[in-house]
Parts: C-alpha cells; structure tokens; sequence
C-alpha cells in the first residue's frame, strides 16, 4: 500500500525469485506500540450485528457513527479516441469510520474507475467523493492504496526500508521518528529481516507486504485496495487476507477492498457491497454478520459463512446476466 501520490515507479522489477524465508505470521509479529488505546479497539458495527440477520440492518449502537466516505451520485464517462465508455452509471453509498466494505462486481464493471475516482486520481463525469466530509479533488493525504501490481508498485532500486520511509520523508516527518515508524510498520507484516533487501530479491506475497508496510507506516484513515492478492499464490493470499484483517482491527483504520473473488469478500468484509455490471450501479448491500475474529478453517466451514457465500454468489450472476435494481 502506498500513499498516493500522482509519480509511479518504472516497472523495471523483472526478477521475482521465492528465495527467501517467509515471514513469520501476522499475529506474532510486533504491534504498533504507540497506537492510542481508541484504535486498538474493536470496531464496533462488526458486534453489533445480530448472529442471523440476513441483510443490512439498524445498527444496534446508540451514538451515531461517523461517515468516513461519502459516495454520492458518482458517474463516470470515459471519453476520447472517438470512443464513449460509460463505466459508472450512478453510485451512492457510505463507509462508516473503521468500517471494513468490499466490494464485488463482474469484471469490467467500473471497480477500479471507482477506486480511482475515491483516491482523488481521475475526475468523476458528475457526482462527488468526500472523505472526512472534505471533497476529493486531488489524491488526498491519509489515504492509502495498494493496488495489484505490487511490481511496480515499489522502487526497486530502494530497499523495503527506503520504500517504506519514501512517504514519510514527503510527510515532513523526522528522521528519529521515521525510523521508528519504519521498524513498526515492517515488524507488523513480518518484514523485520528483510529491511535492506531490494523488492525484486522478495516473493509477490513478500512485496505486497512491503505495500502494506508503507501504507501502516504512514498510518493512513482509509486503506484502498483494488485487488491486491489476485496475482498471488492461494496459501500466500490468505496469509495476506488474515494480515490485513488483523492490522485493520489493530488499527482501527477504514477499509475499502475491491475484489472479484466472491469468498475474499464474505471472509474479509463487514459488509460486501455487489455491483452491477456496466455501467455500474450497486445491486445489493450485505452485512457479514459473522463473529469478528475470523479464521480460514473455521470461518469458511462457518454455515453461515456457506449462505453468505451463496447470496452473494447469485447477486454475482444476476449482475452477469444484466440484471439492475428496479428503479424506486
Ligand atoms: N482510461 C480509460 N479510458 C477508457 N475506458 C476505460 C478506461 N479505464 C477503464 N475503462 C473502461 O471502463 C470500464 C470499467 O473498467 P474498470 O473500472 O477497469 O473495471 P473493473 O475494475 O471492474 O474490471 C471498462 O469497460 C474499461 O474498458
Ligand atoms: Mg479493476
């Protein structure tokens, strides 16, 4: 994960070798000691969900909950070379503050163009994108973004460290201070050994981890990712999907992961928001009321994990076939 900003390394990573000893797991890698006790605790919606409420329910919690992200209206159109392409027909919805969203849709739906759109990187055809109930215009700071291709994500001629100080060099922070956010942030993904490698030295797994480390370090608000382990081996994507959900309820930080992968979604969510496909509007709103500590064994063997799995399954067919919401 990165910290958006508009420069992109090359792709010059070609070498990726799995020479290197894997990380220890996420749980017992080192926590982030100097995290105030309000963001080590629990997000609050995922228990206040009642054991077997099928879909979106009144949240049980008496004091209002904040709105980190504001989708309203958004459309997007994407025009030139003689060519029209609407990608994003009307979207609106919200993410509560620490909320962990998914968001599932057929491929080509217009996922990445919305996560484009949020990260203040291309500009919505109408509608507007508010985080902190600041209008997007530009990539905005405290945002982090992980996207798929963790090749060219990185510097490769940085080692993990530099990468991972390069953000807070350009948030002004001091050397002492960077160090120690640097060590957290690599200990928290199980990266303390590979501090002075280069990217290209790591694994996939390895690298994505390195993109997470940055985007901790910088301790954002909201975490955007658009796919991130889809290039990565199964056994190392759900060591991911369980590293980022355990740093997610470690940090209390607001999540909105894209996916095209029904079973990450259910596994990972609170809430999986399924898109129709092109162009998009959003078919259905699921709450995962599955209990928040999860794990791959026992979650997905959950009966309940089964149903979800289901209803989201079939919301993913019908937007293949076309289906969209029947206007109100
Ligand atoms: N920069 C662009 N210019 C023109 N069309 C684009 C551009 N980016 C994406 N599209 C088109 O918009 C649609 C949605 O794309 P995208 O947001 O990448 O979908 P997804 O991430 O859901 O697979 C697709 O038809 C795609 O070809
Ligand atoms: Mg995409």
């Amino acid at each position: 994960m990165a910290r958006i900003t508009r420069r992109r390394p090359s792709s010059g990573a070609a070498t990726v070798t799995t020479t290197v000893e894997p990380p220890p797991a996420a749980e017992d890698a080192a926590g982030l000691p100097d995290q105030p006790d309000s963001l080590l605790a629990e997000p609050a919606a995922e228990t206040s969900v009642a054991a077997a409420t099928p879909v979106a329910s009144t949240p049980v919690a008496s004091a209002p909950v904040a709105v980190a992200l504001d989708v309203r209206g958004l459309r997007k159109v994407y025009t030139g070379h003689g060519r029209i392409t609407e990608a994003i027909e009307h979207l609106t919805f919200t993410v509560d503050r620490g909320q962990f969203l998914c968001l599932v849709g057929p491929s080509g739906a217009g996922k990445t163009t919305l996560l484009r759109c949020v990260a203040g990187l291309i500009e919505p055809t109408a509608g507007e994108v508010l985080l902190d109930g600041a209008r997007v215009t530009s990539p905005p700071p405290g945002m982090g973004v992980v996207f798929q291709e963790y090749g060219r994500s990185l510097f490769p001629w940085m080692t993990v460290r530099q990468n991972v100080e390069r953000p807070l060099i350009e948030k002004g922070m001091k050397k002492a201070e960077r160090r120690e956010a640097v060590e957290e942030a690599l200990a928290a993904v199980g990266l303390s050994d590979s501090g002075d490698a280069h990217p290209w030295q790591l694994s996939g797994g390895m690298q994505q981890r390195v993109a997470i480390a940055r985007a901790v370090a910088y301790r954002p608000s909201i975490f955007l990712m658009d796919e991130p382990f889809a290039a990565v081996d199964a056994q190392t994507r759900a060591e991911l999907e369980d590293l980022v959900r355990s740093l997610w309820r470690r940090l209390g930080v607001t999540v909105l992961f894209i996916t095209h992968d029904i079973d990450e979604a259910v596994y990972l969510g609170e809430r999986v928001l399924v898109l129709s496909n092109r162009p998009t509007v959003v078919l259905a709103d699921v709450t995962v009321d599955l209990p928040a500590d999860r794990d791959q064994l026992t979650t997905r063997s959950d009966r309940r994990f089964a149903e979800l799995r289901a209803q989201v399954y079939e919301l993913i067919q019908q937007a293949k076939a076309g289906h969209r919401p029947q206007p109100a």
